[in-house]
Formats: structure tokens, C-alpha cells, sequence
């Protein structure tokens, strides 16, 4: 059993990165731009935000983050992100989730300028990946692809199985696997028998959020299993998987921490050095 270590490769990750941006702002004077707004203060998301601004200066992308309170109106958002979007020198724009409930998400989304949305949320690049296009893929599901190939692992002509279908994790994960080639089950709520579908698979990912859920029973022997859950068990960050009683059936698997977590961040700021690459077009053309 191998384990795939997010936590080292998201280090040469950003190692690379750091020179690109050095690079970028010597031969183009482009320094890579960053916004984030954070609705409320939900402790995790408060957590995640401050990581992301970290991880920012870590590489020399400038970062602001546009802290707004839990009883904000929906425009006031939505005149922040018109304003981030005709900003020439932020090139990504997120919006942390989940939102306060008299917030309808889906409209924020839609208003992100789709040359901006490097968390890959808005309906527009979700299509272009689900059709197989160059965009914006979502964080975390790339970061898998990153992790696995990496590891000189290729999906192509394996069996796959994605256990959660959220659209940040599960439906793109889904969509990127199929495009590399694997031949994809996505298990959702309603799935009758999950473990049918896990037992199949050469490739288990799990993005849940059940610590516990997927035991040693469920694993085909010799299977490749990434999992995504972030739970807290008696103080202790874990995943949705066993990892004791499942690890020694695996070819490969992530532990947590230190598997996907890292490598969500890693994704976030390379996709914020795409934008910045094409900065001058995005600008020429707003
Ligand atoms: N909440 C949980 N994960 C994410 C993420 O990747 N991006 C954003 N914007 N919010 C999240």
C-alpha cells in the first residue's frame, strides 16, 4: 500500500508556482489577483478563507478577502462581485459556501465573470467541463486528478466510483474522471446499495462528509481509494473512510489530513495563475 501524499506534493506545487509568478511579474509586470468574499462567520469557512489568503502570500499572489456580515442583503453582494469583475487587477473571484439561506447562491454564481471563476462554479464552465472543454475546473476534484497523476497513476479504462454527488466535489469529480477515460458510477442520496457500486470499483473517491462510511468490506482488493470527507471525530480531523481496517486492501489511498485537503488550495492558486496568464486579453475585451 502507497500512500498519496497531498500535503508534499501541494509543497513543490506551490514551490513552482512562486517562481511562475516571479517570472510573470518580471517579464510582465503581472501580479496574479485574488478576491474572496465571505459571508457570516461560519467558523469553518472563517478557517478555509484564512488558508486561502495564506497560501496567497506564501506564492506572491495578492489577495483580498471582502469579509461581509450574516444579514447581508443579496445586492450588496452582488455589487461587490460587479465591482470585482471589472476590477483589472483581480483575475479570480470566489465566494465562499455555504451562504446565509436568504441568499440565493445560484444567482451569485451566475454573476462571477466566467474569465474570473476560479473556483469553477458558475453553470457556464460547469457545462464546459461536463462537455469535455477547456475552463475552470473546481478545486478539489482537480486536485485528485493532479494527485493521481502524479503518482503515475492513469484513470483511463479503470472502474471508477465517485460516492457523493455535491456539485463542488462529486458531479465534477465524476465529469473529469469520464473525460480522462474511466468509466464512472456516481452514488448519490438515493443510490440503493452503494456498497454494490464500491466493490466494483479500481477507483473509490469519497467526498461525503460521514466519518465511517466506507469500511473494508466495500473496497475491492488492490483498489485505489481517495477520500475527500473532512469529519471531526473526538477533536481528531478524519475521513469518510476506515483508513486502519481499509488501508492494507489498497494499492494506493489518501490519508487524512494530508491527502486532498492540501492539494484544494494547491488547485485554487493555479487556477488563479490562469486567469493572471491571460489577464491582458480578459481586460482588452471587457
Ligand atoms: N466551501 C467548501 N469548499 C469550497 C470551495 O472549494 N470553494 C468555495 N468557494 N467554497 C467552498
Amino acid at each position: 500500500m502507497q500512500l498519496l501524499d497531498g500535503k508534499k506534493l501541494s509543497i513543490e506545487i506551490k514551490a513552482d508556482l512562486k517562481d511562475k509568478i516571479a517570472e510573470l511579474k518580471q517579464t510582465r509586470q503581472i501580479v496574479p489577483g485574488l478576491a474572496v468574499i465571505l459571508v457570516g462567520s461560519d467558523a469553518a469557512s472563517e478557517l478555509y478563507v484564512q488558508m486561502k489568503a495564506k497560501a496567497c502570500e506564501e506564492v506572491g499572489v495578492y489577495s483580498v478577502v471582502h469579509k461581509m456580515p450574516e444579514s447581508v442583503r443579496q445586492e450588496e453582494i452582488l455589487e461587490t462581485i460587479r465591482m470585482i469583475n471589472h476590477n483589472p487587477y483581480l483575475d479570480g473571484l470566489l465566494v465562499q459556501l455555504p451562504l446565509p439561506t436568504q441568499i440565493d447562491k445560484t444567482a451569485l454564481l451566475e454573476s462571477i465573470a466566467v474569465t474570473k471563476d476560479v473556483d469553477g462554479f458558475h453553470p457556464y464552465n460547469f457545462g464546459r467541463l461536463f462537455a469535455g472543454l477547456e475552463t475552470f475546473a473546481p478545486c478539489t476534484p482537480l486536485g485528485v486528478m493532479r494527485l493521481l497523476e502524479a503518482n503515475g497513476i492513469s484513470v483511463r479504462g479503470l472502474d471508477a466510483c465517485v460516492v457523493g454527488a455535491s456539485n463542488i466535489v462529486g458531479k465534477p469529480m465524476a465529469a473529469l474522471l469520464h473525460n480522462a477515460g474511466a468509466t464512472v458510477d456516481l452514488c448519490h442520496i438515493a443510490t440503493k446499495e452503494i456498497a454494490a457500486h464500491t466493490r466494483r470499483a479500481d477507483l473509490l473517491v469519497v467526498g461525503v462528509g460521514k466519518a465511517g462510511l466506507i469500511t473494508k468490506d466495500m473496497v475491492k482488493e488492490g483498489a485505489i481509494v481517495v477520500d475527500i470527507g473532512t469529519n471531526k471525530v473526538d477533536g481528531k480531523l478524519c475521513g469518510d473512510v476506515v483508513f486502519d481496517e481499509v488501508a492494507p486492501r489498497c494499492s494506493f489511498i489518501t490519508p487524512v489530513p494530508g491527502g486532498v485537503g492540501p492539494m484544494t488550495i494547491a488547485m485554487l492558486l493555479c487556477n488563479t495563475l490562469k486567469a493572471a496568464l491571460s489577464r491582458e486579453i480578459h481586460n482588452k475585451n471587457s
